[in-house]
C-alpha cells in the first residue's frame, strides 16, 4: 500500500493516470464500517482488473463542520487508519493536509448543491451548509482521484443521495455505490462518534436502531414516525428528526421506495441511522 499526502504525488503514483481505480473517501477515525467499504471497493477493482486498485482518502474536511469545536474534536487516528486500510485491501491512501485540498489564496468553488440536500426537516435543518462542504470536497477529491467507482456508506443515507445527484449533475462518469450499514452487537450503527458515548449512553443509543426496526410493523408513514418518536422518547433520546421519506429524493413519501431516517442526540453525541421502509404486510 502506498501512502501519499499531496495530490501531485497521488497523480504520480497512479499508474493509469485516473479512471482505473475505485475510491472510498473518508474522514479517518476508521472502524469496521469503513473496512467494509474499502473491502467492497477493492473487490470491485479486482473484478474489473483496475490497475490502480482501491484508493482511500483520509481528510477531515473543515468546510463541512458547522462548529469549529466539532471539527477540532473529531478523532484523528492516522496510524490505526492506515493499518485498517491495508488490512481491508486499499492500494493507495491519500491523506492530505488542509492546504493541499484548499490551497491558500485559491477560492475552491462549491458545486451546485442538489435539491435533495436541502429537503426540509432533515440534515440541512440541523447542519445548515453541511452538504455544501461535502459537495465541495467530494468534487475536489473526484477531480484528483478520477475513479471509475466510488463507494459510500448507506448510514449517511442523505449524503449518499446528495453525492449521487451531484455526480449526475456534473455528468461525471463515476458509478456511486452504496454499501450496507455495519452494526455493533445490539444494532447500533457503527460511527466514528460512537467512541464518545458513555457506557450508559451506548445502551440508550441502541434504541435508535430498535425504533427503526419497529417501523416495519406499521402500516403508514405517519404511524411509523409516531412509533419512532415514542421509542426514542421512552429512552429519553433527544430527537432531531424521525421521518419516512421517498428513498431517493427525500421528499414526502409517494409510490416509490421509502426510507425511515433518524437523527438524534444521545448525551452530547449526534447519531444518525436509517432503514428501508415499506408498509407492514407488503412485499
Ligand atoms: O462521510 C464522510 O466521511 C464525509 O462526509 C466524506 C464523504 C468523506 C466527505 O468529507
Amino acid at each position: 500500500m502506498i501512502v501519499v499526502t499531496t495530490a501531485r504525488d497521488l497523480v504520480r503514483v497512479m499508474v493509469s493516470g485516473g479512471r482505473l481505480c475505485t475510491f472510498v473517501p473518508t474522514m479517518g477515525a476508521l472502524h469496521e464500517g469503513h473496512a467494509s467499504l474499502v473491502t467492497r471497493a477493492a473487490e470491485i477493482a479486482k473484478q474489473r482488473d483496475l490497475t490502480d486498485g482501491c484508493v482511500v482518502s483520509i481528510f477531515v474536511n473543515p468546510t463541512q463542520f458547522n462548529e469549529k469545536a466539532d471539527f477540532d474534536r473529531y478523532p484523528r487516528t492516522v496510524d490505526a487508519d492506515l493499518a485498517l486500510c491495508e488490512r481491508a485491501g486499499a492500494s493507495i491512501v491519500y491523506a492530505p493536509a488542509v492546504g493541499d485540498v484548499y490551497p491558500a489564496g485559491e477560492q475552491l468553488a462549491v458545486p451546485e448543491v442538489p435539491a435533495v440536500a436541502t429537503q426540509p426537516k432533515l440534515e440541512d435543518a440541523h447542519r445548515p451548509g453541511h452538504f455544501g462542504g461535502v459537495c465541495q470536497v467530494v468534487k475536489r477529491l473526484f477531480d484528483v482521484v478520477r475513479p471509475q467507482v466510488a463507494v459510500f456508506g448507506e448510514k449517511d443515507w442523505q449524503q449518499l443521495q446528495v453525492i449521487r445527484a451531484m455526480t449526475q449533475q456534473l455528468r461525471y462518469p463515476i458509478e456511486v455505490v452504496g454499501a450496507a450499514t455495519v452494526r455493533e452487537k445490539g444494532g447500533l450503527a457503527m460511527s466514528s462518534r460512537n467512541r464518545f458515548l458513555s457506557e450508559e449512553d451506548r445502551n440508550r443509543a441502541m434504541a435508535i436502531s430498535e425504533a427503526l426496526c419497529e417501523t416495519w410493523s406499521t402500516a403508514t408513514p405517519t404511524e411509523a414516525e409516531a412509533v419512532m418518536r415514542q421509542i426514542l422518547a421512552v429512552h429519553q433520546i433527544e430527537t432531531e428528526y424521525a421521518v419516512v421519506r421517498d428513498a431517493i429524493s427525500l421528499v414526502a413519501p409517494g409510490a416509490g421506495p421509502m426510507r425511515a431516517l433518524i437523527a438524534a442526540r444521545v448525551g452530547s453525541v449526534r447519531l444518525i441511522d436509517n432503514v428501508a421502509w415499506r408498509p407492514a404486510g407488503t412485499v
